[in-house]
């Protein structure tokens, strides 16, 4: 018998404004809310130009292979104007196009292709920090200690050293994010202390990235600006890094904080999720909402999965968050079921819509994350990242099977699929690009010891036999060999390909979106996960390595679509000895 033992969510979904809660699923202003969104880190796209880094251009270019995936929206990793100090999260100018991936036209351009082939567009925020070639660090920097320019980040006197320099160190142990101290002293170029060292000033992240004061009114005031500038040139939403580190406890002294880690996390860590910030992000909220439909948001706050995190995803603030938890789960059935319930009950709850993430710009992609032998952990990950780090032997064919299984698993539930690209085709993590094209911050911020996320942003495959993978020019990290066969090309009609498989599923995903519940069903083997939405829809996923029974009355005949590909068969309908079981590590999706 099937049991159904929870559900989650009503049949109302409120929206992003706080008027129109009652409203049920609108095509437009709620369109983000089960959208699947396509992340294009825009160097590593496609290179339209031939100079070896993707670009607008580029993606314009491959607006039909978009369209041909069936996503609802594209987010685009910063394109702006930026040394590249932290590919492109240092940002020069807010309001404008890095010459080497286009210019405002070339932007415009795109997001018509996009519109007109019926894609949103959703582009990064990067409201923690600037970089230190932005006009006000600039001018921060030629201006004397406690000018009205300084005002806008965080300078400070350092502490004494006890050795004669009165701000000898640091004003605070905090460390940064990418190796290091957070604190950089500067050579001051006026007032009393001109040509002397002087004042120290705050990076969480690279030295290159200074974190804004968003005490200051002119902070707050120019990314109100700078929403409504993209705002007004169309885009639908908006992605915003860092999130939950713009307000911060800079009251002296500064409290001690050795480690990144948000140790407890009830608002009173001096640089992470503190309850202040919401006070932007309810400012943020007024100025998405100026638009008809209001514009979309999504908080990246990596902060522990308490009621905390959906503060951010709020109608009244962003809409949504990341949850990051699937991302970090091992390919468990106890895992999967409890992470997406609880990530679906408290959505609801809140009156946002879940999200799913597996792979992004800054983690090892997952078809390699799988592929550990079984009982791998973090630190075995982040070993494998170290230059003389170990080497795990990986079973590549048994990860892209799980990470096609867990895909499929995550497409079928209600709330927002976050895809990154390259997925699509299955890539695996580059892990062994050669030290000498290393440019992740990482790398360099700890001595050369910790490779960093470069093996996630190599340019992708688009042929298998074009110069490049048919990238564009000399790409800006070298491309593996093994791309040539996993290339969009090489996939393209083929049966069973994860590149069909993804079509076939985000197609099948249009029809299978209905109200923002599903109902778990009970299922005979502890490895199986079984659900089904208000419509009919069921997605089974065996997490097992070995075949188990598929639950009761499950009816093949309504089988759609399956994670095994055609040269696996996923299901033992066919032979009496396995009739009624699914493979291992499969996910199946049946139609009502
Ligand atoms: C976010 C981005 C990451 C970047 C960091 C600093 O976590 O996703 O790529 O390095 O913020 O901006």
């Amino acid at each position: 018998m099937t049991a159904t033992v929870s559900t989650v969510s009503g049949t109302a979904t409120p929206g992003p404004t706080a008027s129109d809660t009652a409203t049920p699923l609108h095509p437009d202003a709620h369109w983000w809310r089960q959208a699947a969104v396509y992340q294009i880190y825009p160097r590593s796209f496609s290179d339209a130009n031939g100079d070896g880094m993707g670009d607008l251009p580029g993606v314009t270019a491959r607006m039909d292979y978009l369209s041909d995936l069936g996503i609802d929206a594209i987010w685009l990793s910063p394109f702006y104007p930026s040394a590249l100090a932290d590919g492109g999260y240092d940002v020069d100018d807010y309001r404008n196009v890095d010459p080497r991936l286009g210019s405002l036209d070339d932007f415009d351009a795109m997001a018509a292709a996009a519109h007109a082939a019926g894609i949103r567009i959703i582009v990064d925020v990067v409201p923690n920090h600037s970089s230190d070639r932005h006009e006000w660090f600039k001018a921060a920097l030629a201006s004397a200690p406690g000018s009205p320019e300084r005002a806008r980040y965080h300078f400070l006197e350092g502490l004494p050293d006890g050795l004669g320099d009165d701000g000898g160190l640091p004003p605070s142990d905090w460390p940064s994010h990418f190796g290091g101290g957070a604190w950089t002293r500067v050579v001051e170029a006026a007032g009393p202390r001109a040509g002397q060292l002087g004042q120290w000033y705050l990076h969480l992240f690279a030295r290159e990235q200074p974190d804004f004061n968003w005490d200051h009114p002119e902070v707050r005031e120019d990314f109100h600006t700078t929403l409504r500038f993209w705002a007004d040139r169309g885009v639908d939403g908006f992605r915003i890094d860092v999130a939950h580190g713009l307000a911060k406890d800079m009251s002296l002294p500064l409290r001690s904080k050795p480690a990144l880690e948000i140790l407890v996390d009830d608002g009173s860590d001096p640089l992470f999720d503190r309850d202040d910030v919401h006070e932007i992000f309810a400012g943020w909220r007024s100025v998405l909402n100026e638009y008809d439909p209001p514009k979309a948001a999504v908080a990246e706050a990596w902060v522990p999965f308490t009621e905390r995190r959906l503060k951010y995803a709020r109608p009244t603030e962003l809409g949504q968050a990341f949850n990051f938890d699937l991302l970090q789960a091992p390919f468990a059935a106890a895992e999967f079921r409890s992470i997406a319930e609880k990530c679906l009950t408290e959505a609801a709850a809140s009156g946002a819509s879940s999200t799913w993430v597996f792979s992004n710009h800054d983690v090892v992609r997952h078809a390699s994350r799988y592929a550990f032998p079984d009982g791998s952990t973090q630190k075995d990950l982040e070993a494998w990242l170290l230059a003389d780090g170990a080497s795990p032997t990986l079973d590549l064919a048994r990860g892209l099977r799980r990470a096609r299984a867990a895909t499929l698993f995550m497409l079928g539930l209600p709330g927002s699929a976050y895809l990154y690209q390259g997925e699509e085709l299955g890539l695996f993590e580059v892990a062994d690009l050669p030290v000498d094209s290393l440019q992740d911050p990482t790398w360099f911020r700890t001595g050369n010891t910790v490779k960093g996320r470069d093996g996630c942003r190599v340019p992708l495959p688009w042929s298998s036999f074009e110069p490049y993978f048919g990238f564009g020019g000399t790409p800006w990290l070298p491309q593996p060999a093994w791309f040539g066969p996993l290339a969009a090309a090489a996939q393209d009609g083929a049966a069973g390909s994860t590149l069909e498989m993804y079509r076939a599923a985000l197609a099948l995903r249009r029809e299978l979106q209905s109200e923002e519940s599903l109902e778990w069903l009970a299922s005979p083997a502890a490895e199986v996960v079984h659900y089904r939405r208000p419509n009919g829809w069921q997605v089974i996923t065996n997490f097992g390595a070995a075949p188990a029974q598929l639950p009761s009355g499950v009816d093949l005949a309504k089988l759609v679509l399956s994670s095994g590909g055609t040269d696996t068969p996923a299901v033992g309908a066919g032979t009496e000895a396995v009739a009624g079981t699914i493979e291992g590590e499969t996910t199946l999706w049946l139609a009502p």
